[in-house]
């Protein structure tokens, strides 16, 4: 799409708004802004991206360099945006990004509240979030890859398109891998359609730094690297608390300490994923209060008796066997 260039007086350099329909309405190229938003706050207020980032705020727990960056990433589109009104922006800026870290550290969460910051700053149409893996991508056959990639694209394109594992698009044993063929597919999306279009790539640290090593070209195509931390133990028992309370329970006398405990211990043991953990082990304990409920055929229960998970719903868990039994004498 040709967007028409405008002079700014005084200037040798020739500007392009971010696109034609951004600038008809406002810019004027010798009286400047003529009814745009001059102000931080007028842009927050009017695209309504302060309440989505107070809201991103408040309802994660922790992560407090990711909700930095993102507000890093804000101010430059909001300055972009005043910068565009005086029809001083020269193209839309890079927004590609790379969330690393491990499961359940909140990227996916982060990723969707990214996808509507960037539609309420008007850096993308729709603001939808498609997510997907390599087998979204990535056809069995040869010929298959390209219709597939493409499809995934076109229904992405206007919000974010977010990568999962995206490292296994490339696998460097087979010579001529399929995952190739979508790999340079998005490249020339990334490139050429960046202003409609954000991928963020995500995955294990040291796996999409490798990734990135043998794939420079999608490298320097990522403006923004975010790496996820795991969260410490007071943050997972803040992220239950919240998780709880959005469901309407709350833990009783006792089982706060005993979750407390139940982090301590789950951390070291398999598969531990974070925040994800946490809250598969608040769906297990709502399912023991159930039955224990459930066995008292004729009570009447107040609704403190529904809402509260009791110490021994936790401590029936069998993350505290499996410590018990691995206890040094
Ligand atoms: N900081 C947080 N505060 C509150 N809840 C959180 C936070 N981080 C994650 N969660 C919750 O934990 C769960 C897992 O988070 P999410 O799916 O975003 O993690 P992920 O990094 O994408 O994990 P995976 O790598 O397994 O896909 C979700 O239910 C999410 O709501
Ligand atoms: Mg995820």
């Amino acid at each position: 799409m040709a967007s028409p260039k405008y002079t700014i007086p005084g200037t040798a350099q020739p500007f392009a708004p971010v696109s034609a329909a951004d600038a008809s309405p406002i810019f004027d190229a010798t009286a400047g802004v003529v009814n745009g938003v001059r102000t931080v706050n007028q842009v927050l207020a009017q695209s309504q991206a302060g309440a989505v980032m107070d809201e991103l705020e408040r309802d994660l727990i922790g992560l407090a360099p990711i909700k930095m960056r993102i507000r890093d990433i804000a101010a430059l589109l909001v300055i972009d945006k005043l910068r565009t009104d005086l029809g001083l922006a020269a193209a839309a800026p890079s927004l590609h990004m790379s969330f690393t870290g491990n499961p359940g550290t909140g990227k996916t969460t982060v990723a969707l509240r990214m996808a509507e910051i960037l539609h309420r700053l008007g850096y993308v149409r729709k603001g939808h979030l498609v997510a997907v893996t390599r087998d979204d991508l990535v056809g069995q056959y040869i010929g298959h890859t390209a219709p597939k990639t493409k499809e995934v694209v076109k229904k992405a394109m206007g919000g974010v398109l977010f990568i999962d594992e995206a490292y296994y698009l490339y696998r460097p044993e087979n010579e001529r891998d399929y995952g190739q063929e979508a790999i340079e597919i998005l490249l020339q999306v990334m490139e050429n359609q960046r202003d409609d279009l954000v991928v963020i790539l995500a995955g294990y640290k040291d796996r999409m730094d490798t990734f990135f090593r043998s794939n420079p070209g999608m490298s320097s195509r990522i403006a923004h690297h975010l790496d996820f931390p795991d969260y410490p133990q007071s943050d997972l028992l803040r992220i239950a608390e919240r998780m709880l309370q959005q469901q309407n329970y709350q833990f009783g006398p006792g089982a706060r300490e005993a979750f407390e405990q139940y982090i301590g211990y789950r951390i070291g043991q398999e598969h531990f994923a974070n925040a994800r953990s946490v809250r598969n082990a608040l769906d297990r304990a709502r399912l023991r209060q159930a039955s224990r409920l459930f066995a008292d055929r004729d009570r009447e229960y107040t609704a403190e008796d529904l809402t509260t998970i009791a110490e021994p719903d936790i401590r029936a868990s069998r993350v505290f066997q499996i410590a018990a039994a691995h206890k040094p004498e």
